[in-house]
This record gives C-alpha cells, sequence and structure tokens, in this order.
C-alpha cells in the first residue's frame, strides 16, 4: 500500500506552521531580515522545547508581512497538501499575524488567501477551509480582536473559530467572550486541549467554552470519567500523533494512546499541527500508524469518514468531497 495515494481528510493545520523552512527563509531574504538563528545547519527549523517551538513559529512568522506572502504561502501548502493525497484541509488562521486583529487589514489578507485556495482547488482538487484562531499566549484582549474578525468574515469560507497557543497560560474560561461571540455568529468551535493541559484543560474545552471538536485532546486518557463524557457528547478530537512526539508528550508513535482512544469509543481524527516543523506530512502520519498499529486502508477511510463528519464546512462542500475521497478509495 502507498499512503501517499491514499485520500485524506485534515482537520487540524496551523498556516504559519504549514510554511516550508525554504519558503519563509526565501522571504527573510527578499526582505532583508536575518532569522539564521531559528535555523538548523540543515535548514530545517530550530527548538529545543515547546516553549521554543512557539518562539521559533513567532519569528518565522515575522517575515510574511502583507497579503502577497499569505497568497504564496497558501498555494505552497495546498500543493504540498494535495501531493500527499489530502483532499480536504481545514487550516488555522490567526488575525494576530495578518494584519495585527485590525479587521479592515485582516479583510485584505482573507481575500489573498481565498484567491489562492480557489486556484489551488483548481489545479489540484483540493478543498480548503479556515478557522480563525486566537492565540492563548496573547491574552484574552487579543483574543476578542480575532473573534471580532472572525465573526465579521463568518461564511461558507471561514467556518470555526478556536484557539491555540500555549496552553499553559490562563485557563480556558479566560476566552469564553471570544467562544460566544464566535458562536453568535455561527462559527463552529475547536479549542487546544489535553496537549500540555492536563484532563482539566479538555473539560472546560467542552464545558465551559462549548467546542464541538478538541484540538490534541489526547491527556483525556489519563482520565476515565472524562473518557466517558467525550464519548457520550460525540466530541471529535483533532489527534497530531507526530506533533506529540516530537514535542516531548510520548517518546514514539508506538507509545501514542490514539489506539487506546478510539478503542475508547472516542472519535478520532489524524493531522500533521505543523508539519514542516515535525518532520511530518500526512502521509508519514499514516504510515508510521501502519507500523505502530497495523492500520489500513479500512481504519484511514474509517478516520476521513470521522473527520469529514466533523469538518466545518456546509453540506453541499461536505458532499462534494464524499465524493472524491469515495472515488480515490476506490482507484
Ligand atoms: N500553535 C501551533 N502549533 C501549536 C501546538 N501544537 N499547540 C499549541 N499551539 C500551537
Ligand atoms: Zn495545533
Amino acid at each position: 500500500m502507498t499512503f501517499t495515494d491514499l485520500p485524506k481528510v485534515e482537520l487540524h493545520l496551523h498556516h504559519e506552521g504549514a510554511a516550508p523552512p525554504g519558503f519563509i527563509r526565501q522571504l527573510a531574504h527578499e526582505k532583508r531580515v536575518d532569522l539564521s538563528g531559528i535555523f538548523r545547519p540543515d535548514g530545517s527549523y530550530d527548538f529545543r522545547d515547546f516553549a521554543h517551538f512557539l518562539s521559533v513559529y513567532e519569528t518565522a512568522c515575522t517575515v510574511l508581512q502583507g497579503p502577497e506572502d499569505f497568497r504564496r504561502l497558501t498555494l505552497a501548502i495546498l500543493e504540498e497538501s494535495a501531493a500527499h493525497g489530502v483532499v480536504y484541509s481545514e487550516t488555522f488562521l490567526s488575525p494576530d499575524f495578518c494584519g495585527g486583529g485590525d479587521l479592515a487589514a485582516w479583510r485584505d489578507y482573507l481575500a489573498a488567501i481565498q484567491d489562492a485556495s480557489a486556484e489551488a482547488e483548481a489545479k489540484h482538487g483540493i478543498t480548503l477551509r479556515g478557522v480563525v484562531t486566537c492565540v492563548r499566549h496573547f491574552g484574552p484582549e487579543l483574543a476578542k480582536k480575532a473573534a471580532l474578525c472572525a465573526a465579521e468574515t463568518a461564511g461558507d469560507w471561514i467556518v470555526g473559530f478556536g484557539m491555540g497557543g500555549n496552553e499553559t497560560v490562563g485557563q480556558q474560561g479566560d476566552y469564553a467572550w471570544s467562544f460566544d461571540c464566535a458562536r453568535e455568529a455561527g462559527l463552529r468551535l475547536t479549542t487546544h486541549a489535553g496537549e500540555f493541559g492536563g484532563p482539566e484543560s479538555v473539560r472546560d474545552a467542552v464545558r465551559v467554552l462549548g467546542v464541538e471538536r478538541v484540538g490534541h485532546g489526547v491527556r483525556s486518557m489519563e482520565d476515565a470519567d472524562l473518557i466517558r463524557e467525550l464519548a457520550d457528547c460525540g466530541t471529535v478530537l483533532e489527534v497530531c500523533p507526530g506533533s506529540n512526539v516530537v514535542l516531548g508528550l510520548f517518546p514514539d508513535f508506538a507509545s501514542h494512546p490514539i489506539a487506546k482512544l478510539r478503542d475508547a469509543g472516542l472519535r478520532v481524527t489524524v493531522s500533521t499541527d505543523d508539519p514542516p516543523f515535525f518532520h511530518t506530512t500526512m502521509s508519514r502520519e499514516y504510515e508510521m500508524l501502519n507500523r505502530a498499529f497495523g492500520w489500513d486502508a479500512t481504519d484511514f477511510a474509517q478516520l476521513n469518514d470521522t473527520a469529514l463528519a466533523a469538518a466545518f464546512c456546509d453540506d453541499t462542500t461536505r458532499a462534494r468531497v464524499q465524493k472524491r475521497l469515495e472515488s480515490k478509495e476506490h482507484e
């Protein structure tokens, strides 16, 4: 079986985090910015731990300075994702990195990204939708600006709102205003929880913020009551095994709890998070899951079904992607 050819649905991808290091180096060269400190001699991103990863990520973002940079980035990301069989992807976009939370600037960035998304769909047959994310360690006030940008641009392309960033800062509930604002605008909700926060952060995500999907959520495994609650609610976990291994949550794929979470009745999906940072692709995630747990085309088709059912797009888009999935699953 070649894992590259299998069709895939990805729900958890950070737009800036998907920027290949060569792409960021090229922008740095064009803008005469010295970013040498964030790369290893082999050209990959250099970071020691989660906090340092976030800092390197933000430094890389300093050369993403306008809508045109994001248009180019979007084309690069979608070409790479499509080459790994991805037919539908949801990307996390932060107004903080796209105009600093200013609504007029955000609209310009978004127009460029959507333009690139349409171009890539025509060229590569991959559909992209956006989930606006606030950044937790930037604090609740900037999160409100992100939520207002999300609410003003909610529609058939911006389909959700979420939160990434450093989970050890503050509480999920500190961001309730932003999640309420996004919900009232008709957006669907997800937040990072149970990655560097414990099971209580997942419980808060579901009970306090009212999210239907959780980014990562893998530390739910530590709490049997929570597992039952998530199974009863049908909460979907956006699991990113390769990311978790590189950031040191688990020593290797074989020790990762994704198979146990699935066996416990949870709705699990698989994504890459920030693929070039974690030396991964959707094909590699599938390959490693096959090696660690023996998952095969049937398991991957089931993952895709779960992911597509949990995708925040409208039902017309979902049906179109479903057809594409089915035709590629039977190729
Ligand atoms: N932003 C980008 N990647 C992230 C991750 N893995 N966790 C939290 N915030 C992020
Ligand atoms: Zn993430």
